[in-house]
Protein backbone atom coordinates (compact mmCIF):
# COMPACT_ATOMS: atom_id res chain seq x y z
CA UNK A 1 0.00 0.00 0.00
CA UNK A 2 2.85 2.23 0.83
CA UNK A 3 3.82 1.49 -2.82
CA UNK A 4 0.41 2.16 -3.81
CA UNK A 5 0.35 5.69 -2.42
CA UNK A 6 3.84 6.62 -3.00
CA UNK A 7 2.87 5.72 -6.53
CA UNK A 8 -0.37 7.96 -6.76
CA UNK A 9 1.48 10.67 -5.47
CA UNK A 10 4.23 11.03 -8.03
CA UNK A 11 1.85 10.04 -10.82
CA UNK A 12 -0.71 12.63 -9.76
CA UNK A 13 2.17 15.76 -8.99
CA UNK A 14 3.19 15.25 -12.49
CA UNK A 15 -0.34 15.24 -14.15
CA UNK A 16 -1.29 18.31 -12.43
CA UNK A 17 2.05 20.16 -13.38
CA UNK A 18 1.39 19.75 -17.11
CA UNK A 19 -2.75 20.37 -17.08
CA UNK A 20 -3.32 23.17 -19.76
CA UNK A 21 -6.80 24.22 -18.25
CA UNK A 22 -8.59 24.45 -15.98
CA UNK A 23 -11.09 22.07 -16.99
CA UNK A 24 -8.29 19.51 -17.77
CA UNK A 25 -7.01 20.28 -14.39
CA UNK A 26 -10.74 19.56 -12.31
CA UNK A 27 -11.15 16.16 -14.44
CA UNK A 28 -7.30 15.31 -13.13
CA UNK A 29 -8.73 16.09 -9.24
CA UNK A 30 -11.37 13.69 -10.42
CA UNK A 31 -9.64 11.16 -11.17
CA UNK A 32 -7.29 11.25 -7.86
CA UNK A 33 -9.02 12.73 -5.55
CA UNK A 34 -13.00 12.24 -6.67
CA UNK A 35 -15.17 9.82 -4.93
CA UNK A 36 -14.10 6.96 -7.50
CA UNK A 37 -10.78 8.47 -7.27
CA UNK A 38 -7.86 6.56 -7.07
CA UNK A 39 -6.22 7.81 -4.18
CA UNK A 40 -9.99 7.14 -2.26
CA UNK A 41 -9.97 3.66 -3.77
CA UNK A 42 -6.36 3.61 -1.58
CA UNK A 43 -7.91 4.94 1.49
CA UNK A 44 -11.04 2.42 1.23
CA UNK A 45 -8.79 -0.69 1.71
CA UNK A 46 -7.60 0.91 5.31
CA UNK A 47 -10.41 -1.25 7.09
CA UNK A 48 -8.36 -4.10 6.00
CA UNK A 49 -4.99 -3.32 7.33
CA UNK A 50 -3.60 -4.32 11.07
CA UNK A 51 -4.40 -2.19 14.18
CA UNK A 52 -0.44 -1.94 14.42
CA UNK A 53 -0.06 -0.70 10.69
CA UNK A 54 -3.32 1.60 10.00
CA UNK A 55 -2.00 4.94 11.85
CA UNK A 56 1.11 4.82 9.87
CA UNK A 57 -0.47 4.09 6.81
CA UNK A 58 -3.38 6.43 7.63
CA UNK A 59 -0.79 9.61 8.24
CA UNK A 60 0.94 8.57 5.26
CA UNK A 61 -2.31 8.83 2.99
CA UNK A 62 -3.36 12.16 4.50
CA UNK A 63 -0.21 13.36 3.34
CA UNK A 64 -0.58 12.70 -0.01
CA UNK A 65 -4.17 14.13 0.17
CA UNK A 66 -2.76 17.35 1.43
CA UNK A 67 -0.12 17.08 -1.13
CA UNK A 68 -2.51 16.54 -3.92
CA UNK A 69 -4.37 19.40 -2.65
CA UNK A 70 -2.14 21.75 -2.66
CA UNK A 71 -0.23 20.65 -5.75
CA UNK A 72 -3.73 21.41 -7.76
CA UNK A 73 -3.99 24.37 -5.78
CA UNK A 74 -1.11 26.00 -7.19
CA UNK A 75 -1.63 24.39 -10.78
CA UNK A 76 -5.10 26.32 -10.30
CA UNK A 77 -2.84 29.43 -9.92
CA UNK A 78 -0.71 28.77 -12.54
CA UNK A 79 -3.14 28.49 -15.22
CA UNK A 80 -4.96 31.97 -14.18
CA UNK A 81 -2.20 33.95 -13.92
CA UNK A 82 -1.48 32.41 -17.35
CA UNK A 83 -4.95 33.08 -18.82
CA UNK A 84 -5.27 36.64 -17.31
CA UNK A 85 -1.68 37.43 -18.95
CA UNK A 86 -3.09 36.09 -22.39
CA UNK A 87 -6.06 38.37 -21.92
CA UNK A 88 -4.30 41.71 -21.45
CA UNK A 89 -1.75 40.75 -24.33
CA UNK A 90 -5.09 39.97 -26.55
CA UNK A 91 -6.75 43.33 -25.33
CA UNK A 92 -3.78 45.13 -25.20
CA UNK A 93 -4.67 49.10 -26.64
CA UNK A 94 -2.14 51.21 -27.44
CA UNK A 95 -2.75 54.03 -25.82
CA UNK A 96 0.46 55.61 -27.99
CA UNK A 97 -1.64 55.72 -31.32
CA UNK A 98 -2.68 59.02 -32.30
CA UNK A 99 -6.77 59.60 -31.96
CA UNK A 100 -8.83 60.09 -35.08
CA UNK A 101 -9.71 63.84 -35.90
CA UNK A 102 -13.70 64.25 -35.92
CA UNK A 103 -14.44 66.88 -38.09
CA UNK A 104 -17.25 69.14 -37.92
CA UNK A 105 -18.82 70.17 -40.99
CA UNK A 106 -21.40 73.83 -41.47
CA UNK A 107 -23.99 74.50 -43.44
CA UNK A 108 -23.60 74.48 -47.20
CA UNK A 109 -22.84 78.01 -48.55
CA UNK A 110 -25.80 77.56 -50.79
CA UNK A 111 -28.34 76.95 -47.73
CA UNK A 112 -26.34 79.93 -45.79
CA UNK A 113 -27.73 81.96 -48.49
CA UNK A 114 -31.10 80.71 -48.37
CA UNK A 115 -30.96 81.16 -44.52
CA UNK A 116 -30.96 84.99 -45.32
CA UNK A 117 -33.47 85.09 -47.42
CA UNK A 118 -35.86 83.50 -45.21
CA UNK A 119 -35.47 85.71 -42.29
CA UNK A 120 -36.15 88.51 -44.75
CA UNK A 121 -39.68 86.73 -46.08
CA UNK A 122 -40.35 85.59 -42.08
CA UNK A 123 -39.87 89.65 -41.21
CA UNK A 124 -42.52 90.46 -43.69
CA UNK A 125 -44.92 87.87 -42.18
CA UNK A 126 -44.44 85.12 -45.22
CA UNK A 127 -44.78 81.38 -44.35
CA UNK A 128 -42.13 78.51 -45.78
CA UNK A 129 -43.31 76.08 -47.17
CA UNK A 130 -42.07 72.70 -48.30
CA UNK A 131 -43.43 70.72 -51.14
CA UNK A 132 -42.44 67.21 -53.02
CA UNK A 133 -40.17 67.05 -55.52
CA UNK A 134 -41.82 64.32 -57.44
CA UNK A 135 -45.03 66.28 -58.95
CA UNK A 136 -47.97 65.80 -60.75
CA UNK A 137 -47.81 67.33 -64.85
CA UNK A 138 -51.17 68.40 -63.45
CA UNK A 139 -49.63 70.42 -61.01
CA UNK A 140 -46.74 71.44 -62.82
CA UNK A 141 -48.52 72.53 -65.94
CA UNK A 142 -51.58 72.43 -66.37
CA UNK A 143 -53.33 73.55 -63.35
CA UNK A 144 -50.36 76.59 -64.09
CA UNK A 145 -52.07 77.08 -67.68
CA UNK A 146 -49.61 76.26 -69.35
CA UNK A 147 -51.15 73.66 -71.34
CA UNK A 148 -50.62 70.80 -73.74
CA UNK A 149 -48.09 71.47 -76.49
CA UNK A 150 -46.60 73.98 -74.36
CA UNK A 151 -42.30 73.65 -74.91
CA UNK A 152 -41.57 73.46 -71.48
CA UNK A 153 -43.54 70.12 -71.45
CA UNK A 154 -41.54 68.39 -73.94
CA UNK A 155 -39.96 64.59 -73.29
CA UNK A 156 -36.35 67.00 -74.23
CA UNK A 157 -36.81 68.90 -71.15
CA UNK A 158 -38.61 67.05 -68.24
CA UNK A 159 -37.92 63.95 -66.40
CA UNK A 160 -40.94 61.99 -66.29
CA UNK A 161 -41.68 58.76 -65.17
CA UNK A 162 -44.33 57.39 -67.09
CA UNK A 163 -45.29 57.28 -70.75
CA UNK A 164 -48.68 58.95 -70.28
CA UNK A 165 -46.22 62.27 -69.19
CA UNK A 166 -48.31 62.60 -66.13
CA UNK A 167 -45.64 61.65 -63.40
CA UNK A 168 -42.56 63.71 -63.46
CA UNK A 169 -39.79 65.51 -61.33
CA UNK A 170 -41.04 69.10 -60.82
CA UNK A 171 -39.00 71.46 -63.17
CA UNK A 172 -40.02 74.55 -61.36
CA UNK A 173 -41.47 75.31 -57.65
CA UNK A 174 -44.38 76.95 -58.95
CA UNK A 175 -47.08 74.08 -58.34
CA UNK A 176 -46.43 75.30 -55.07
CA UNK A 177 -48.54 78.13 -55.77
CA UNK A 178 -51.39 75.58 -56.29
CA UNK A 179 -50.29 73.46 -53.51
CA UNK A 180 -50.45 76.76 -51.27
CA UNK A 181 -54.12 77.98 -52.84
CA UNK A 182 -55.74 74.78 -52.59
CA UNK A 183 -54.80 73.90 -48.93
CA UNK A 184 -54.15 76.86 -47.43
CA UNK A 185 -57.07 79.59 -46.03
CA UNK A 186 -57.16 82.84 -47.69
CA UNK A 187 -55.09 85.64 -47.56
CA UNK A 188 -51.98 84.03 -48.20
CA UNK A 189 -48.12 84.65 -48.29
CA UNK A 190 -45.66 81.85 -48.75
CA UNK A 191 -42.23 81.25 -49.81
CA UNK A 192 -41.63 77.79 -51.20
CA UNK A 193 -37.92 77.00 -51.37
CA UNK A 194 -36.88 73.90 -53.17
CA UNK A 195 -35.03 71.46 -55.63
CA UNK A 196 -36.37 71.82 -59.04
CA UNK A 197 -35.03 69.29 -62.29
CA UNK A 198 -34.39 69.61 -66.31
CA UNK A 199 -32.73 67.96 -68.66
CA UNK A 200 -29.67 70.14 -68.95
CA UNK A 201 -26.51 69.49 -69.60
CA UNK A 202 -23.94 70.60 -66.56
CA UNK A 203 -21.95 73.57 -67.59
CA UNK A 204 -20.18 76.77 -65.61
CA UNK A 205 -23.83 78.18 -65.37
CA UNK A 206 -26.23 74.72 -65.99
CA UNK A 207 -27.26 71.68 -63.81
CA UNK A 208 -29.75 69.39 -63.96
CA UNK A 209 -30.83 69.94 -60.29
CA UNK A 210 -30.96 73.15 -59.12
CA UNK A 211 -33.43 75.43 -56.65
CA UNK A 212 -35.76 77.93 -57.12
CA UNK A 213 -37.35 79.48 -54.16
CA UNK A 214 -41.04 80.77 -55.34
CA UNK A 215 -43.16 83.18 -53.73
CA UNK A 216 -46.99 83.77 -53.61
CA UNK A 217 -49.55 86.64 -52.08
CA UNK A 218 -53.13 86.15 -52.50
CA UNK A 219 -55.77 88.70 -50.90
CA UNK A 220 -58.18 91.03 -51.56
CA UNK A 221 -56.82 94.26 -53.64
CA UNK A 222 -53.55 93.05 -54.42
CA UNK A 223 -52.13 95.14 -57.33
CA UNK A 224 -48.77 95.21 -59.09
CA UNK A 225 -47.76 98.34 -56.84
CA UNK A 226 -47.53 95.79 -54.01
CA UNK A 227 -45.67 93.03 -56.42
CA UNK A 228 -43.52 96.11 -57.50
CA UNK A 229 -42.91 97.39 -53.43
CA UNK A 230 -42.60 93.88 -51.42
CA UNK A 231 -40.10 92.82 -54.21
CA UNK A 232 -37.74 95.92 -54.07
CA UNK A 233 -37.82 95.95 -50.55
CA UNK A 234 -36.54 92.39 -50.33
CA UNK A 235 -33.99 93.21 -52.98
CA UNK A 236 -32.72 96.32 -51.19
CA UNK A 237 -32.40 93.86 -48.04
CA UNK A 238 -30.57 91.28 -50.00
CA UNK A 239 -28.21 93.61 -52.19
CA UNK A 240 -28.00 96.59 -49.99
CA UNK A 241 -30.45 100.13 -49.67
CA UNK A 242 -28.74 101.77 -52.59
CA UNK A 243 -29.57 98.79 -55.32
CA UNK A 244 -31.29 100.05 -58.62
CA UNK A 245 -33.86 97.79 -59.81
CA UNK A 246 -35.78 97.34 -63.42
CA UNK A 247 -39.13 95.95 -64.13
CA UNK A 248 -38.96 94.27 -68.15
CA UNK A 249 -42.23 92.94 -69.60
CA UNK A 250 -42.01 89.45 -69.54
CA UNK A 251 -44.15 85.94 -70.33
CA UNK A 252 -45.01 83.24 -68.09
CA UNK A 253 -47.71 81.25 -68.57
CA UNK A 254 -49.19 81.46 -64.96
CA UNK A 255 -49.00 85.05 -64.59
CA UNK A 256 -50.45 88.44 -66.24
CA UNK A 257 -49.25 90.59 -66.70
CA UNK A 258 -45.80 89.39 -66.05
CA UNK A 259 -41.89 90.72 -65.45
CA UNK A 260 -38.49 90.17 -65.20
CA UNK A 261 -36.32 92.10 -62.31
CA UNK A 262 -33.34 93.02 -62.88
CA UNK A 263 -31.09 94.89 -60.60
CA UNK A 264 -28.19 97.69 -61.70
CA UNK A 265 -24.65 95.67 -61.50
CA UNK A 266 -22.92 96.42 -58.58
CA UNK A 267 -19.77 96.20 -60.19
CA UNK A 268 -19.22 98.53 -62.84
CA UNK A 269 -22.56 100.68 -61.98
CA UNK A 270 -24.73 100.05 -65.24
CA UNK A 271 -21.80 100.64 -67.42
CA UNK A 272 -21.33 97.17 -68.40
CA UNK A 273 -18.22 94.84 -67.30
CA UNK A 274 -17.13 90.95 -67.24
CA UNK A 275 -20.26 89.94 -63.87
CA UNK A 276 -22.61 92.18 -65.63
CA UNK A 277 -21.51 90.45 -68.93
CA UNK A 278 -21.28 93.67 -70.72
CA UNK A 279 -25.12 94.61 -69.88
CA UNK A 280 -24.61 96.83 -67.27
CA UNK A 281 -27.81 94.53 -65.52
CA UNK A 282 -28.31 91.34 -63.59
CA UNK A 283 -31.54 89.27 -63.52
CA UNK A 284 -32.65 88.34 -60.55
CA UNK A 285 -36.05 86.80 -60.64
CA UNK A 286 -39.19 86.33 -62.89
CA UNK A 287 -42.35 87.41 -61.39
CA UNK A 288 -46.60 88.62 -62.27
CA UNK A 289 -49.43 88.86 -61.46
CA UNK A 290 -51.45 85.54 -60.34
CA UNK A 291 -53.74 85.05 -64.03
CA UNK A 292 -56.98 85.17 -63.25
CA UNK A 293 -57.37 81.42 -64.99
CA UNK A 294 -54.97 80.26 -62.51
CA UNK A 295 -56.99 81.63 -59.40
CA UNK A 296 -59.74 79.49 -60.79
CA UNK A 297 -58.21 76.78 -61.43
CA UNK A 298 -57.22 76.34 -57.81
CA UNK A 299 -61.06 77.73 -56.34
CA UNK A 300 -60.37 80.97 -55.82
CA UNK A 301 -62.63 83.77 -57.69
CA UNK A 302 -60.30 86.21 -59.30
CA UNK A 303 -63.27 88.78 -59.11
CA UNK A 304 -62.57 88.76 -55.52
CA UNK A 305 -59.07 88.26 -54.67
CA UNK A 306 -55.50 89.08 -57.13
CA UNK A 307 -51.79 88.16 -56.32
CA UNK A 308 -48.60 88.30 -57.25
CA UNK A 309 -46.32 85.51 -57.57
CA UNK A 310 -42.29 85.11 -58.19
CA UNK A 311 -39.83 82.73 -58.80
CA UNK A 312 -36.07 83.18 -58.24
CA UNK A 313 -33.21 80.98 -58.36
CA UNK A 314 -31.24 80.21 -55.25
CA UNK A 315 -27.68 79.11 -57.24
CA UNK A 316 -28.12 82.28 -58.71
CA UNK A 317 -28.21 84.47 -55.64
CA UNK A 318 -25.46 82.14 -53.99
CA UNK A 319 -23.11 83.08 -56.49
CA UNK A 320 -23.29 86.54 -56.56
CA UNK A 321 -23.35 86.98 -53.09
CA UNK A 322 -20.09 84.57 -52.06
CA UNK A 323 -18.64 85.63 -55.61
CA UNK A 324 -18.73 82.10 -56.65
CA UNK A 325 -17.92 82.05 -60.68
CA UNK A 326 -18.42 78.46 -61.19
CA UNK A 327 -22.20 76.62 -61.16
CA UNK A 328 -20.20 73.49 -60.72
CA UNK A 329 -18.58 74.19 -56.76
CA UNK A 330 -21.72 74.38 -55.37
CA UNK A 331 -22.44 70.66 -56.73
CA UNK A 332 -18.92 69.03 -56.40
CA UNK A 333 -18.50 68.86 -52.70
CA UNK A 334 -15.13 69.83 -52.89
CA UNK A 335 -13.69 70.40 -48.80
CA UNK A 336 -11.29 72.88 -50.09
CA UNK A 337 -13.79 75.22 -51.13
CA UNK A 338 -16.86 74.35 -48.87
CA UNK A 339 -14.63 75.24 -46.03
CA UNK A 340 -14.10 79.49 -47.15
CA UNK A 341 -17.59 79.92 -46.02
N1 LIG B 1 -41.29 79.23 -62.66
C1 LIG B 1 -40.54 80.24 -63.42
C2 LIG B 1 -39.32 79.55 -64.04
O1 LIG B 1 -38.96 78.47 -63.61
C3 LIG B 1 -40.09 81.36 -62.53
C4 LIG B 1 -41.22 82.25 -62.15
C5 LIG B 1 -41.57 83.30 -62.95
C6 LIG B 1 -42.00 81.99 -61.03
C7 LIG B 1 -42.61 84.14 -62.64
C8 LIG B 1 -43.07 82.84 -60.72
C9 LIG B 1 -43.36 83.89 -61.54
O2 LIG B 1 -43.82 82.62 -59.65
O3 LIG B 1 -44.39 84.70 -61.22
O4 LIG B 1 -38.75 80.07 -64.92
Amino acid sequence: MKEQLAKIRSEALAAFGQAQSAAELDSLRVQYLGKKGELTAVLKMMGKLSAEERPAMGQLANEVRSALEAAIEAASGKLEAQALEQRLKDEAVDVTIPGREVKLGHKHPMYLALDEIKDIFIGMGFTVLDGPEVELAEYNFDKLNAEEGHPSRDWSDTFYFDEDSRVMLRSQTSPMQVRAMETMELPIRIIAPGRVYRKDEVDATHSPMFHQIEGLVVDKGVTMADLKGTLNAVIKKIYGPASVTRFRPHHFPFTEPSCEVDIQCHKCGGKGCPTCKGEGWIEVLGAGMVHPKVLRNCGIDPDEYSGFAFGMGLERFAMGHFKISDLRLIFENDERFLQQF
